[in-house]
């Protein structure tokens, strides 16, 4: 049986690397990815979706543009780690596949509505503006859901945006609390474990190794991105956040978490959007997410070096 799932993403690298291996994973169906605007805006973000998917093999995905600005805010990007286009490292072709010409909001709410109750799971890899969007729209679909498994937020590791809070959230706080409080089962991919999925030296060449353009363009974005996170943390590699997103899906029993409450921060300046997580249950407010903790990041490194190597 497979697992029909929506990717939301505003590629970014890592974005890539997920796309890519749930695209390689006979044990999904994609039925769409859909573009917001985050690392870079939504232009670029849905240019570099068609990329990935051509870089693929796979012109025939459709891809939606969605929201272009956080519900309440103005955007904030991340040029200084994913570079100028967003993708920056190898020099993908411009793509010829077509861009839907539905709103990707509407693709999700239509898609939900369509499908067996219970049978989509949402991906989102990025800010959570699409997805609020949908449910603020469409409050019948979140019974529909099956499960949200996102990457973003942070407890242990706190902040790589802010001292507080994490990149994704931070961006649209207001769509991620109106997600946190949707009632759909959520499970949180924060950095407290894609700080523990880095890429060493030999990882990426396993990578370059595979010896094809999926293997070599993987290499080159960790590569590119590498040299930002190595310098800013001292680490000995890059982590690759959002591919845990698909890994999960895939090898769930690579992971380990604690099913706590988790609540946005969206009123203080100092610490907005920061994942305020009841690791240590010391609240009586129900949980509402399993928040990820730990991976086996050899065995998440072996599953993602596999399945690139099927491209
Ligand atoms: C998240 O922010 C983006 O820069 C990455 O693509 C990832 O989704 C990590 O904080
Ligand atoms: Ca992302």
């Amino acid at each position: 049986m497979t697992r029909k799932i929506i990717i939301d993403t505003d590629p970014g690298q890592d974005d890539a690397v997920a796309i890519l291996l749930a695209l390689a994973s006979p044990e999904l169906d994609v039925l769409g990815i859909t573009a917001v605007a985050g690392n870079v805006p939504l232009p670029l973000t849905e240019l570099n979706t068609r990329k990935i998917c051509e870089l693929a093999g796979r012109p025939d995905m459709l891809v939606f543009a969605g929201c272009a600005a956080p519900l309440k805010r103005k955007l904030v990007t991340a040029e200084y780690v994913h570079g100028r286009t967003g993708l920056d490292g190898p020099d993908l072709p411009e793509p010829t596949m077509p861009l839907q010409d539905k709103h990707a909001v509407d693709f999700i709410i239509d898609t939900l509505r369509a499908e067996p109750a219970g049978s989509v799971t949402l991906c989102p890899l990025g800010p959570l503006t699409n997805i609020a969007t949908a449910l603020n729209r469409a409050p019948d679909i979140a019974e529909r859901v099956c499960q949200i498994v996102l990457m973003g937020g942070a407890y242990f590791e706190v902040g790589n945006v802010t001292p507080a809070a994490e990149f994704n959230i931070y961006v649209d706080p207001e769509a991620a609390d109106i997600v946190m409080k949707s009632g759909i089962p959520i499970v949180i991919m924060p950095l407290d474990v894609t700080h523990k999925a880095l890429t060493t030296g030999p990882r990426v060449e396993a990578f370059r190794a595979i010896g094809s353009a999926v293997g070599t363009a993987v290499a080159e974005f960790t590569d590119f991105f590498e040299r930002f996170d190595m310098a800013k943390y001292g680490s000995e590699g890059a982590p690759l956040h959002d591919p845990c997103v698909i890994a999960y899906l895939l090898a769930p029993e690579l992971f380990t978490g604690r099913t706590i409450n988790v609540e946005i921060e969206t009123a203080s300046e100092l610490t907005l959007g920061m994942t305020v997580a009841d690791w240590w249950g010391v609240t009586d407010r129900a949980a509402n997410a399993l928040f990820i903790g730990d991976l086996d990041a050899d065995g998440f490194y072996k599953l993602l070096t596999q399945r690139l190597a099927r491209l």
